[in-house]
């Protein structure tokens, strides 16, 4: 863990991005990218306004840093709300969950964060709360205990999760709306980096930008930490322009390559590459081979290795793609290569 937090890369959320919230869109129209979460975003919001409702419970799943956070604050800003933020791992007893729903007043949102580490004994309070905003309580102990039902404000809950999978499936069904957020492309990741650029007053030329989301790995957190250190060493390096080459050697330097990949990523594909001839090979053994918890690997290498297809996933565990070896400058030898299925 200790070198992963020290990644440039990390798509989890690091000290230094404390800035980020001053340079969060605020409204739907702000937003750049995830198009089709955010037509459908509109339709759910205009739909609740028109019949005076409160927005139906919305899950939103993907890798870390897309924006999954700046989604529950725009919803609650459309809808003109107060938005309460937990996290999964945040609330430890049921009585936690009770004291926060019992606040809430009528529309307001709450967000859990990491909604998958909710405990049991948590989810069943969260239930009845979401589908009859009702708070089941049990007053006494022993033969005089008795249940009282109270009732809730209508409220929305919004979760976020990277593991989709890991959700209970009465939990999930609770939703009434679940969206994927997806990699940014790169004329959207341009967008965020020269959009956050001008709200930092950094000089920046559209090649330098260019630069920076193309290294930024679809993810926004990661592109605008880029820019922060890209900014540092143009300061100290150049007369503070980010330029085309200004981008490159910067970030040459910090150890990331023209696709954002850095040193856990290619220890990464070369351990299945090397050790294991390409695969396919299991995470956890992947991640034991390199000492890295297998979380880690799961949830900040592997989804953007996937999606630039150096990695696939079969039954047998994760192969490494021609593509994979390409850009490593490695001969891929197809006899040598295990057969996919
Ligand atoms: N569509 C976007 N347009 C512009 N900036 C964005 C966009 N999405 C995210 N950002 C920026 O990226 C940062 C990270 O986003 P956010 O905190 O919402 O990620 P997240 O998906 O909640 O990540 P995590 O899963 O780690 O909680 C934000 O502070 C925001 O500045
Ligand atoms: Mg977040």
């Amino acid at each position: 863990m200790s070198e992963t937090t020290e990644r440039l890369v990390n798509p989890r959320p690091q000290a230094d991005d404390r800035l980020d919230p001053a340079l969060r869109p605020k409204s739907l129209a702000d937003l750049i990218g995830q198009d089709r979460v955010r037509e459908n975003l509109e339709i759910l919001i205009a739909a609740a306004r028109q019949r005076g409702e409160p927005l139906d419970h919305v899950l939103f799943y993907g890798p870390p840093g897309l924006g999954k956070t700046t989604l529950a604050h725009i919803l609650a800003n459309e809808m003109g709300v107060n938005i309460k933020i937990t996290s999964g791992p945040a609330i430890e007893h049921p009585g936690d969950l009770a004291a926060i729903l019992t606040n809430l007043r009528a529309g307001d949102i709450l967000f859990v964060d990491e909604i998958h580490r909710l405990g049991r004994s948590i989810e069943e309070v969260l239930y009845p709360a979401m589908e009859d905003f009702a708070l089941d309580i049990i007053i006494g102990k022993g033969p005089s205990a008795r249940s009282i039902r109270l009732k809730l404000p209508r409220f929305s809950v919004i979760g976020a999760t990277t593991r989709l999978a890991l959700l209970t499936a009465p939990l999930r069904a609770r939703f009434g709306a679940v969206y994927r957020l997806d990699f940014y492309d790169i004329p959207a990741m341009c967008k965020i980096v020269s959009r956050a650029a001008s709200v930092l007053g950094v000089d920046a030329d559209p090649e330098g930008v260019d630069e920076i989301a193309r290294r930024g790995r679809g993810t926004p957190r990661v592109a605008l930490r880029m820019l922060r250190r890209v900014r540092d060493f143009a300061e100290v390096r150049a007369q503070g322009i980010i330029t085309r080459s200004i981008s490159h050697d910067a970030l040459d330097l910090m150890d990331v390559d023209a696709l954002g990949l850095d040193d856990l990523d290619r220890r990464v594909l070369l351990t299945v590459i090397e050790k294991y001839r390409g695969g396919p090979v299991g995470l956890s053994t992947i991640a034991a081979s390199i000492s890295e918890e297998p979380d880690t690997i799961m949830d900040v290498v592997e989804p953007y290795l996937l999606q630039l297809g150096f990695l696939e996933r079969t039954p047998q565990g994760r192969v490494a793609t021609r593509q994979a070896y390409e850009h490593l400058n490695l001969t891929y030898a197809k006899e040598d290569q295990p057969k996919l299925l």
